[in-house]
């Protein structure tokens, strides 16, 4: 069988990096699709994937934009065939609290995060169930769970992307197409790097692992979703986040 091909939005960042690497690691042809801006960060995610270039390629692409997001999916189908493997790594974050939100605050937050997902997902969801094959990992977020001060936008988009993803795992589970979402915790990114550090620390003193997580503890989750045969999981949400918030 030929090469199982991925699409990571979000791909050269934080977590996104990770998962593309792990991605490849497995046998994926791997898209890393992000904003073609990110100029600097684009060159340290190439030296961070050289010994995996031959696997990982970059596409521009802005998430809150459905035509680019259309786009993507037909080249990257005319190229290599097949979307087989979606992961919606996008994400941005603008803290404050309700009282302070401005609507751009909100809308920037609800576009990428949720409507994101929404327009990649509906421009691959054809083609996947066509093939009789795919596997949409939808990255979230322990705060989704949770809430969080100042995050009333990114935990609704976040909560929001779980119900997505349960309702489109029911849609099209006999088509051989699996949905879930992966909801890490704080993680060692530049997104929880923000955070000033007085904060983060309280943070980090209610994680009982008693540290960050790292990104590829998230990616070995994402790729392990992915794989053919994770089949019988679907509409799953997977934490990841070090005891940070439990349930069952
Ligand atoms: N808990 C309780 N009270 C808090 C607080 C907190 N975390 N943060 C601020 N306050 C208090 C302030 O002391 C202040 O009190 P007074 O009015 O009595 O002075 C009041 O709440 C308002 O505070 P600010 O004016 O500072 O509020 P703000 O609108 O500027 O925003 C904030 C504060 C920057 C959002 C800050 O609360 C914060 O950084 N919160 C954490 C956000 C966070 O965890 N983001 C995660 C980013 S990473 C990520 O999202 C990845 C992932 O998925 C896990």
């Amino acid at each position: 069988m030929s090469q199982r091909v991925a699409i990571v939005s979000g791909g050269i960042g934080g977590l996104g990096t990770e998962i593309c690497r792990h991605l490849a690691g497995s046998g994926h042809v791997v898209i890393a699709a992000d904003l073609a801006t990110r100029s600097e960060r684009l060159a340290a995610f190439r030296a961070e994937t050289a010994d995996l270039a031959a696997q990982i390629e970059f596409a521009a692409l802005d998430i809150a934009d459905f035509d680019s997001c259309a786009e993507l999916i037909r080249s990257t189908e005319q190229r290599h065939g097949s979307v087989d493997v979606l992961v919606n790594a996008a994400g941005i974050t603008r803290d404050t609290t309700l009282r302070k939100m401005s609507q751009d605050q909100w809308h920037s937050v609800l576009t990428v995060n949720l409507d994101g997902v929404f327009n990649l997902c509906r421009n691959a969801i054809d083609g996947m169930c066509a093939r009789g094959y795919g596997r949409i990992v939808n990255i979230s977020s322990v705060n989704g769970q949770t809430g969080q001060f100042g995050q009333t936008n990114y935990a609704a988009a976040k909560a929001g992307m779980h119900g997505f993803t349960m309702s489109l795992a029911r849609e099209v589970a006999r088509k051989g197409v699996t949905v879930n979402s992966v909801s890490p915790g704080y993680c060692e990114t530049a997104m929880v790097m923000q955070i000033a550090a007085e904060i983060r620390e309280q943070i980090v003193a209610g994680i009982p692992v008693g540290r960050l997580g790292r990104p590829s503890e998230i990616a070995r989750v994402v790729d392990f979703l992915a794989a053919a045969d994770s089949g019988f999981i679907t509409g799953a949400n997977i934490p990841v986040n070090g005891g940070y918030f439990m349930d069952f």
